[in-house]
């Protein structure tokens, strides 16, 4: 079966999908997006994904391309569509297509969207989270808005390359001041030796996760000790956990970080608990 995407308006097989030349999102990387996972045919967190959607759009004065009850209609065919049990639905609005030029094209252009849906296969991530990741550090020198979710994405390409080169499976992103302000595609946390569990704190230096709103509501009524601020590699290296989080990976635990083994070298305990209950949490629709 060819999977089927939705571009501007027509739900198409992906050969014949595409989006014009001109179109800012391929030219200026001028343009948003969102990721949202799929379980059992349902969408985990849409209200907060469609949130900090409209957000980023308002951040870069990108017009809302139609309302969200649409979008909603459109994501949910979209999974349908491509008879997505588990898996993830992929959002991205650019500014449109016009004449290639820095300024905003005229008022009227329409933005763009796509909309894409696709399988994983929840076993072998199972696996991947009962076994860990390893994380390599790699200097942080993405642009000063990173809260907002830009397809910009280049420096994360990098690092996550780099990770990969080094063996690593997600890279983590390091500050001037040598503290760690997030994965290349996720939020980063570490569990001190102290039990405390540890995340940096929103602003324009990380992006918003959803999936980190979500645990933090987790840990919450789990009744763990909760901190939200940064953190350095040394104190990582320290930590007797550490974890990712996004929407396609929910709770990932991280079993080395630079080669060294954090805690005993497995996933934790509190990160396993996590990701055990993290979709009593998570809102359905
Ligand atoms: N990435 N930080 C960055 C830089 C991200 O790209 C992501 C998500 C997150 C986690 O956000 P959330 O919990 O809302 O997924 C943090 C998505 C999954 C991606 O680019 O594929």
């Amino acid at each position: 079966m060819s999977r089927i995407a939705y571009v501007n308006g027509r739900y198409l097989p992906h050969a014949s999908a595409a989006v014009g030349i001109e179109d800012r999102g391929f030219q200026f990387a001028d343009g948003v997006y969102e990721v949202c996972e799929v379980r059992r045919g349902q969408l985990v967190d849409e209200r907060r994904h469609m949130a900090r959607l409209a957000r980023s759009l308002r951040e870069l004065k990108i017009a809302a391309p139609m309302p969200p009850s649409a979008l909603s209609v459109v994501m949910h065919e979209t999974v349908r569509r491509n008879r997505i049990r588990d898996g993830i639905v992929y959002l991205q609005v650019t500014r449109g297509e016009a004449r290639r030029d820095f300024p905003f094209p005229a008022a009227g252009t329409r933005p763009s969207v796509i909309v894409t849906a696709r399988s994983s296969d929840l076993e072998k991530l199972e696996k991947v989270a009962t076994d860990g990741i390893p994380v390599v550090t790699v200097p942080d020198i993405r642009w000063q808005r990173v809260d907002i979710k830009s397809v910009a994405l280049l420096p994360n390409v990098l690092a996550k390359q780099a990770a990969r080169d080094k063996g690593g499976k997600e890279a983590w992103l390091v500050d001037a001041q040598g503290r760690v302000t997030e994965g290349a595609s996720s939020n980063a946390w570490i569990v001190t030796r102290d039990g405390k569990l540890i995340t940096r704190p929103l602003g324009n230096d990380i992006l918003p996760g959803i999936t980190r709103s979500v645990v933090i509501e987790v840990s919450k009524a789990q009744g763990l000790a909760f901190e939200e601020r940064a953190f350095t590699v040394d104190e990582a290296y320290e930590a007797r956990e550490a974890f990712v989080t996004s929407a396609s990976q929910i709770v990932m635990p991280v079993i080395s970080i630079d080669g060294r083994p954090v805690g005993n070298g497995g996933p934790g305990l509190v990160s396993s608990a996590l990701r055990r209950e993290y979709h009593r949490h998570a809102e359905f629709s």
